[in-house]
């Protein structure tokens, strides 16, 4: 150690040392835990139940809500594995599609679900979400997803 940096800092284990060991923690603050992210991200969603956790979906499929989660004549978006679908629940039963529309793009999830049928919010096309068929244009459809309800979970085949 040089003088100048004794002179600066003083000594390793003296008064100015024990100082800034007071104003400074040796340990970092507890970070907020990841958890509770995906928790509150559902409350926003207008959820009412989380998805199990404890569920292994079958091959390829991906856990996404609790069964009881969305009431019947609703639909929402959810991202999951980087994929943005829009699951609709329509008599007890979940269904899965892609959630952008083929016109301009826009947000499935965030449509009206009236029936079978969700509008999308942007310009009011309609896709029928048993089935992916587009009722506004016959030639255009968007994807389907395969869901299979594990005890309480919904999964999607992605
Ligand atoms: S983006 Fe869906 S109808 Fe235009």
């Amino acid at each position: 150690m040089s003088w100048l940096t004794l002179l600066l800092n003083g000594r390793p284990n003296g008064l100015r040392a024990r100082l800034r060991g007071r104003s400074t923690p040796t340990t970092p603050a507890p970070r907020p835990t990841p958890a509770a992210a995906p928790e509150a991200a559902e409350k926003a969603l207008g959820l009412s139940k989380e998805a199990p956790k404890d569920v292994n979906p079958p091959d390829g499929f991906e856990v996404v809500l609790h069964k009881d989660a969305l009431e019947d004549g609703r639909i929402i978006e959810i991202i999951i594995g980087g994929t943005a679908i829009a699951v609709a629940r329509i008599a007890g039963v979940h269904y899965a599609v892609a959630n952008t529309c083929p016109h301009a793009g826009g947000p499935l999830g965030d449509g009206k679900l009236t029936g079978n049928h969700v509008t999308c919010p942007y310009h009011g096309w309609k896709y029928d979400v048993t089935t992916g068929a587009c009722l506004t244009q016959p030639t255009v459809s968007v994807k389907t997803y395969r869901v299979q309800v594990v005890g309480d979970a919904v999964c999607v085949e992605l």
